[in-house]
């Protein structure tokens, strides 16, 4: 049998999934490019490893032997590489560090400063949603990542660093800009502008409007921060959103919170890596660093709704 590690690590996703699609998606190929090495993956093994029925495709008895093999195979490659970054130490070492779209706002700013410290770790940086990052982390993609409270059937290690206030922006003109302990039945005939469904946002917000039994009549869903930011700015509604994805806004007064009974609502971030990881050195110092350092990345935030932070920090992204 002559087969590739490259082979190897395709069939392995594309039996996880069982879809060529999502296989494609995960390892930024092309579908045909999936399909071409699983082709010539049968080929070398002389046997079909996957069956076509409707729309689903199944694994064959060979197809699921050699998926259980394979997984073996993968895990003791990662063992291998685990072993050899940690030989290297933070010199020279890598790091996979993957945050919440919500955290690389402070997170890219930290990264920076990180770098400074440890120049030859070579650093691989990954934004997604909530979603996306239990996926990773369920594949064990990463080996750190910074998100909100994960949940906790997962079989990982979560510490949490630093509080995550999320805040409802308006428009500076907005009518109820500046009024003080706005109730939450004054702003149902508004529109709010969510994140998509996955966001660690959109579900604690749900989450904190269901608790009270306030239904949102309307809203419009967006999956960036960065969108709602300018759709809040251009009038199309209100913006449910971590504090830390608006400080520049606020300071350059383009928006402003408003003061809503029972806001911020409170989140923590956490620091998470799968249970039992044997962390790299340089993904050890990097935790250390976050633990230690990232309050000094966010502004400091009292919870006085309405005020605009002073002054931004540092140059991290506006978007
Ligand atoms: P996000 O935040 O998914 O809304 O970007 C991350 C989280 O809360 O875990």
């Amino acid at each position: 049998m002559n087969i590739t590690l490259r082979q190897l690590k395709v069939f392995e996703r594309v039996a996880r999934r069982l879809s060529f699609t999502r296989a494609a998606e995960e390892l930024y190929l092309t579908q045909p490019a999936v399909s071409m090495q699983i082709k010539q993956f049968e080929e070398s093994v002389g046997l079909p490893l996957f069956e076509r029925l409707g729309k689903k495709i199944f694994l064959t008895r060979a197809g699921e032997e050699l998926y259980r093999l394979s997984r073996q195979v993968s895990q003791q490659l990662e063992e291998a590489e685990q072993l050899i970054e940690e030989l290297k130490g933070t010199d020279g070492g890598r790091l996979v560090v993957a945050v919440a779209s919500t955290v690389h706002y402070f997170a890219i700013r930290l990264l920076a400063d990180f770098c400074k410290s440890y120049p030859k770790v070579r650093v691989n940086f990954k934004v997604t949603n909530r979603k996306g990052l239990l996926r990773m982390l369920e594949d064990n993609e990463v080996d750190t990542v910074l998100m909100g409270q994960p949940p906790e059937e997962l079989d990982l290690f979560a510490e949490a660093f630093m509080e995550n206030p999320l805040v409802l922006i308006a428009p500076a003109d907005h009518p109820r800009a500046g009024q003080k302990s706005i109730r939450l039945e004054d702003l149902q005939n508004e529109t709010f502008l969510m994140r998509e469904q996955g966001s660690g946002t959109r579900n604690s917000v749900e989450r904190f409007f269901a608790e009270r039994g306030v239904r949102i009549l309307a809203s419009m869903e967006m999956n960036t921060n960065g969108a709602i930011k300018q759709g809040v700015e251009v009038g199309l509604g209100l913006g449910l959103v971590s504090i830390h994805t608006v400080e520049r806004e606020l300071a350059d007064g383009r928006v402003v919170v408003l003061d809503v009974e029972s806001f911020p609502i409170v989140r923590q971030w956490y620091i998470v890596h799968r249970a039992g990881k044997r962390l790299t050195a340089a993904a050890t110092a990097f935790e250390d660093f976050v633990r230690s350092e990232a309050q000094r990345f966010v502004l400091p935030f009292d919870g006085s709704l309405g005020s605009s932070p002073a002054e931004a920090v540092g140059s991290g992204p506006s978007s």
